[in-house]
């Protein structure tokens, strides 16, 4: 039974860079760059760590979890874009640093390498694994789509805000968690114990991102703070303040949300405002603890050795105090 800081070593960023070429470097110079800024590398953890509840053979999840961690990456490289993000792990996004074709390109070869690398998988649940894989990803492009297309709608639903994160995020987690269980042998029911586990903690991580999105510290969280609220995200703190603002107050959102011409700083500002007079930062604290103890629900249905499944909820917890 391993820790989940030996999860880290057997996944170290030499590895993950050894995988990927460096000619021509316009296209795989951004690709080392990206990897190199680390980030929490918590989707490849979720594969090895899942596998290690049943197989003490955790080497043999390696590649799929490279793969999961490099699509991760993909998808930040092309999210960036979308949003219009300037900074990512602290430093300057791949298209402020090189442009916009660059991200597109190398993000394109990170997608690639990614599909090449879930193929090493261990042979007995390849298949299953690759269709988690493919399946996942599509519905990544999915909710990714609904944020977009959302940005431009006012009236989005908690239920409709949940599932786009359920698809642009949540999905993704739990594929990882799955795999990794059907690596180390884990049965169907318990690989599907694991799926929801990691259904319900991606919706917490996500609402916790979109929290930190306004509440964090720019120099930990690694991000612009305020960049939702720029870009009109319906982000739960938004859709709980067109839910509950009144008056001058939802005057005030109603002017300020899709304006464009509004100076950034004093929209932040304004709609900040907003958020901590309705006390919406409880609000979404709440819903993030509601995910995550239905999250745990479902670890503890588990029927495997109590030991192996703490790790895993250690492991969640933390991710849950996280300020980046
Ligand atoms: C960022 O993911 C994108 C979201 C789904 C919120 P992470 O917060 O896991 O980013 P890194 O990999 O640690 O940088
Ligand atoms: C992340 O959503 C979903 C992805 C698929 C990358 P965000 O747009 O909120 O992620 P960050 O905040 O830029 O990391
Ligand atoms: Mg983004
Ligand atoms: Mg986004
Ligand atoms: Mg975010």
């Amino acid at each position: 039974m391993y820790s989940i800081a030996e999860f880290q070593n057997l996944f170290s960023d030499s590895l993950l860079e050894s995988r990927i070429k460096s000619k021509p470097q316009n296209l795989y110079e951004p690709i080392h760059y990206i990897l190199s800024l680390g980030g929490k590398r918590l989707r490849p953890t979720l594969v090895l760590a899942a596998c290690n509840l049943f197989s003490d053979n955790t080497k043999q999840a390696v590649d799929t979890a490279i793969a999961y961690e490099i699509f991760h990456n993909f998808t930040l490289l092309h999210d960036d874009v979308m949003d219009n993000s300037p900074k990512r792990r602290g430093k300057p996004t791949v298209h402020r640093k090189w442009n916009i074709n660059t991200a597109i390109l190398s993000g394109d070869a990170m997608m690639i390498l990614a599909q090449t690398l879930i193929q090493n998988t261990p042979e007995n649940v390849r298949p299953q694994v690759v269709e988690i894989f493919n399946t996942t990803a599509l519905e990544v492009c999915e909710g990714q789509q609904l944020d977009m297309d959302f940005e431009i709608e006012n009236s989005i639903s908690d239920a409709q805000y949940t599932e786009m994160i359920r698809l642009k995020t949540s999905v993704l987690l739990a594929a990882c968690l799955k795999s990794g269980a059907l690596i180390g042998g884990g049965d169907t029911k318990s690989a599907d114990l694991l799926y929801n586990f990691g259904l319900n903690l991606g919706l917490a991580f996500q609402l916790q991102d979109d929290y930190l999105d306004v509440y964090g510290n720019s120099e930990i969280f690694g991000k612009r703070i305020g960049g939702d609220i720029i870009a009109d995200k319906k982000t739960f703190l938004l859709i709980k303040a067109f839910e509950f603002a009144q008056g001058d107050m939802r005057k005030t959102l109603d002017e300020t949300i899709g304006n464009k011409s509004i100076n950034e700083v004093d929209k932040i500002k304004t709609i900040t405002q907003i958020y901590n007079s309705l006390k919406i930062d409880e609000m979404c604290l709440n819903r993030i603890d509601e995910f995550y103890r239905k999250a745990l629900n479902y670890l503890h249905n588990l029927q495997i050795n109590p030991e192996r499944i703490k790790i895993l909820e250690q492991f969640s917890k933390e991710i849950m105090q996280r300020n980046k």
